[in-house]
């Protein structure tokens, strides 16, 4: 419990550095410790995406075949070849492989889960010889293999025993190689057995020493990889085998409640096992660390979740990335380390390890000759020693005790690439494109365990998170990841679907401010369109800028509508504004001078998604512009033109709206009690107003009113279920909240929406949530902002928005595990779920889904247009400034 205790302490400490615009530290980390995703794109907007689903689930495993288009699929209980470059095409390629009756009702007599496990799960899938691929099932809990005669695709003969082969469970580690018609797989392959890295054919097979050394303990498999280190090898080296898992650790952990480590292992693809010691075992395993921390935080991910290799020119070039996580499942982070072939060398040709009074360590006595643990090389040969079963037996038994090897392997920069809290990244890619600076950019594609995938790149020492898309309407984890070159695709495999995604989508991009800032290296300007570079042969009049991201695009005013409004001295104004990039601040100018934002006296709000005048005075009407200011770019995305006439006491009279520019002109009412809203004569309808004046007649008047009652009543009811929720989630229990929210996709009610509104259902609840907000927005630096959370998506207009739990943005940011261990340690509770990085500065970021342009999202529009005339229409009504202090929350 002791580490557990240290680890809080130091997620602390990430949590406090992370925030630099919150406390004011003056120091910037090397490592963004908290990589905010620039966009986030929803499943409803992704572009260009095609999906794949049968009867089958779970499209566990991938087999791309790029150069002949195809893509091989294995699911539960079938296999499909999919064309590459339309998977949505009717298949007429598939093989139907389920257990039979008789094995599952095996495996239901054994215990096993009906729902998961007495399923036939493909976990093996890969080409065996020119015409033949081989395949592995669980079968039931009796896994079965086969060859696949690929032509035809159809099983090419009888199935053959499984069992050594491939494991029983679905769900445990395991990865496998089919080399030169050599299969290679680690698993923990029986329900007791302890786990094992095999060569399973030919004859003999090889396996991993149990005694009296255990080279494994408790391994968990998650990916091997094949080097052709022999080829134009001067030394006459052998080609070698890398597996990856996270293991109990042997050797003494800085924390003792740190129990996994993760690891690299190594065998000769040449090993034939001993003559007399080590028969049929690896003469040549050997394993080391795979070290990925957080520097000076002492923050240490062990369990290593997936690993992606790239080839580099020549294999010595090669690079390593592994995604890690913490060993405690419930608290999300993620590091990505990258690591060298030669780093890895380098500790497999160091110093062993050894158990000397039953603990590991360093070995510090004579080596036998030639080196134990290494492959068969010329200068073996030279000796006489052709093959493994030539080696002398006092190296085998040095071998035999000494799997583990005292160097550890840092990552590259000794440092993580990438560290993400909140966010559990699963699975990876990498693909490298050269940007238009010449520049060879890798771009890492992320997996999270919620189906989100986010593109990320390093430039400079940073990375940057291009975006993040949402790839499932329901979260799921992906589980598998593979990338297709030719296709410019990555696919991606779930429970529930498989889906081809582009590599990018730039002309998401509208702007040339967007194309640019968005520094995705795939895309570029031409002058009108964001386009994929290599769609252009002739490259020189395309604007990218990877380096910095704010090469000038030129401001056309055009581009940006302007919109009118004209109020009555008093009323409230809300000046939309919203931000297409996380990263971006929002910045206001009056007649082109930029105006003081902050301050209780000044009489308007900035918020994240626009300006609030309060109380308007006739000295404010003027021109507004809205910026979006990103990495020194001010780019203009809303202008308004603002006329507040003087206060007329004026009877009552129509109001003209126009909903598409939303100016609202004539005289409003007089205020009656400001501060009872709901009970004021409200004049506005809140609902776009029927086609001519002859409707507006008394009793429509009388609807329209009944129904803003009904609006205002609903969004009461929200708030109360909004701070009850809130409430409850902060207070603690983590498990249980985090399970009402994963209950809540399914219901389908979107996202809220935080918006800087004035509105007021009054009461005592509704001033402890403006105080919660408070506490929030003071983090912003934002003055004290009546923040509220509104439903983004209600019922349109006349009903209340369903009074549903309010359901947390996209990737997993919700009361996380981060939130909860803060509140143990008395710190504010609110504050790392909802918050997001901008410029250093912490935002509020609660956003709806869709384009905030309102493209596609027209409820939301309507909603926020029709609280903004409320607004408007109402006369300044008190805005304490002081709002009581909550009670108890
Ligand atoms: C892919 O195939 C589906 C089904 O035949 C078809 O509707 C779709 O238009 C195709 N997509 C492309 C990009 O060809
Ligand atoms: C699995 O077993 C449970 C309880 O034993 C049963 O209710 C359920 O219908 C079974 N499901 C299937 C798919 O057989
Ligand atoms: C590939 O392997 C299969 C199964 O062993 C065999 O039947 C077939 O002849 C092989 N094909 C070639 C081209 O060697
Ligand atoms: C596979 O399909 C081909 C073509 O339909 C057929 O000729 C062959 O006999 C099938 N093989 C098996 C083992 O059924
Ligand atoms: C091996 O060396 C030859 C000749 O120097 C070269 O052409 C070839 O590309 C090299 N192969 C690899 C994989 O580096
Ligand atoms: C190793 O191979 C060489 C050349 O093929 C041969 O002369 C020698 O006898 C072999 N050594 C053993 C131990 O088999
Ligand atoms: C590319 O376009 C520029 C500007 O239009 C032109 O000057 C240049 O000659 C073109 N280059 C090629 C190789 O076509």
């Amino acid at each position: 419990m002791g580490g557990h205790f240290t680890l809080l302490t130091h997620l602390l400490l990430l949590l406090l550095r992370s925030l630099p615009g919150v406390c004011g530290f003056p120091f910037g980390p090397v490592l963004d410790l908290d990589v905010t995703p620039r966009t986030t794109v929803y499943f409803q907007d992704l572009l260009g995406c095609q999906q794949f689903s049968r009867r089958s689930l779970n499209y566990n495993t991938l087999l791309l075949e790029d150069d002949s288009g195809v893509l091989y699929v294995g699911a539960r209980g079938a296999l499909y070849a999919l064309d590459t470059s339309n998977i949505s095409k009717p298949v007429n390629l598939m093989i139907d492989w389920r257990a039979s009756a008789e094995q599952k009702k095996q495996c239901l007599n054994k215990g096993k889960d009906n729902q998961t496990e007495c399923y036939n799960h493909i976990r093996f899938l890969q080409r065996y010889n020119e015409t033949h691929l081989y395949v592995c099932g669980t079968n039931a809990f009796r896994p079965l293999c086969a060859y696949i005669d690929a032509e035809h695709f159809n099983f090419s003969s009888g199935f053959e025993e499984g069992r050594d082969r491939c494991p029983y469970d679905p769900a445990k580690g395991y990865t496998g190689l089919l080399v030169d018609g050599e299969m290679f797989s680690a698993s923990q392959y029986e329900f007791r057995s302890s786990p094992d890295i095999r060569r399973n054919f030919p004859f003999p097979t090889l396996r991993t020493e149990e005694a009296p050394t255990r080279w494994l303990l408790e391994a968990d498999f998650v990916s091997s990889v094949l080097l052709r280190e022999s080829v134009n090898s001067s030394v006459g080296d052998d080609d070698k085998i890398y597996f990856f898992f996270t293991e109990r650790s042997q050797e003494q952990m800085a924390y003792p409640s740190q129990t996994r480590v993760a690891r690299v292992a190594r065998i000769c693809k040449g090993d034939w096992g001993g003559q007399r010691t080590l028969q049929r075992k690896w003469t040549s395993f050997l394993k080391a660390r795979l070290v990925c921390s957080v520097p000076d935080y002492e923050l240490h991910l062990n369990v290593l979740r997936n690993v992606f290799v790239l080839e580099g020119q020549d294999v010595h070039s090669t690079v390593f990335y592994g995604v890690f996580g913490l060993e405690w499942r419930n608290i999300k982070a993620s590091a990505v380390c990258q690591y060298s072939l030669s780093d890895i060398q380098r500790a497999f040709e160091g110093p062993y390890m050894e158990v000397q009074d039953s603990k590991w360590r360093q070995y510090t006595g004579k080596v036998p000759e030639p080196r134990p643990g290494s492959c068969i090389t010329d200068a073996h040969r030279s000796k006489g020693i052709n093959s493994s079963r030539d080696l002398p037996d006092n190296v085998l038994t040095f071998a035999r005790r000494h799997p583990l090897m005292s160097t550890q392997v840092h990552p590259i920069g000794r440092r993580p690439l990438l560290f993400k809290r909140s966010v559990n990244y699963v699975k990876m890619a990498v693909h490298q494109v050269t940007a238009l600076d010449g520049h060879a950019y890798s771009v890492l594609f992320l997996g999270t365990d919620e189906g989100w995938l986010h593109r990320a790149v390093e430039v400079g020492d940073q990375m940057h998170i291009i975006e993040e898309l949402q790839l499932f309407e329901t979260p799921q984890p992906v589980v598998t990841m593979v990338i297709s070159p030719r296709q410019r695709s990555v696919y991606v495999g779930s429970n529930s679907a498989l889906l081809r995604v582009p590599l990018s989508s730039c002309r998401r991009y509208t702007s040339c401010f967007e194309c640019v800032l968005a520094r995705d290296p795939f895309c570029g300007w031409d002058g009108a369109l964001c386009v994929d570079i290599s769609s252009r042969t002739n490259r020189s009049r395309l604007t990218q800028d990877m380096q910095k991201g704010n090469r000038a695009c030129d401001n056309v005013p055009g581009a940006v509508v302007q919109r009118r409004r004209t109020v009555m001295s008093g009323d409230d104004v809300l000046l939309q504004c919203e931000m297409r990039s996380n990263l971006a601040t929002p910045r206001w100018t009056l007649d082109g001078s930029d105006f003081q934002v902050y301050g209780l006296d000044s009489g308007h709000r900035v918020g994240t998604d626009g300006l609030l005048l309060i109380g308007a005075r006739p000295d404010q009407s003027g021109d507004y512009r809205c910026y979006a200011l990103e990495n020194d770019v001010w780019a203009l995305v809303r202008l308004y033109s603002v006329r507040v006439l003087p206060d007329m006491p004026f009877p009552i009279g129509p109001t003209v709206t126009t909903g598409a520019s939303s100016t609202t002109t004539g005289p409003a009412s007089p205020s009656v009690s400001p501060s009872v809203p709901t009970e004021r004569p409200l004049p506005s309808p809140p609902v776009p107003l029927p086609p001519g004046p002859e409707f507006q007649t008394y009793r429509h008047m009388e609807a329209m009113y009944i129904s803003l009652v009904a609006v205002l009543g609903g969004l009461c009811l929200v708030l109360t279920v909004v701070l009850l929720y809130v409430s409850f989630c902060t207070r603690g229990v983590y498990q249980r909240c985090k399970n009402s929210q994963q209950g809540l996709p399914e219901s389908g009610v979107p996202h809220m929406e935080l918006k800087t509104i004035s509105s007021h259902c009054n009461g005592r609840r509704e001033s402890r949530h403006g105080r919660r907000s408070l506490s929030v927005s003071n983090m912003d630096d934002m003055g004290d902002g009546f923040l509220q959370i509104v439903p983004g998506v209600g019922s349109p207009s006349k009903s209340p928005p369903p009074p549903a739990p309010p359901l947390p943005m996209p990737p997993p940011l919700p009361c996380s595990e981060y939130a909860s261990s803060e509140y143990t340690n008395g710190m504010s509770a609110t504050l790392p779920s909802v918050l997001r990085k901008m410029n250093g500065n912490s935002y509020v970021l609660l956003r709806q889904p869709g384009d905030p342009e309102g493209s596609t999202s027209p409820l939301y529009h309507s909603f926020t247009e029709e609280l903004n005339r409320i607004l408007e229409k109402r006369k300044h009504t008190q805005l304490d400034p002081n709002p009581p202090d909550e009670s108890s929350v």
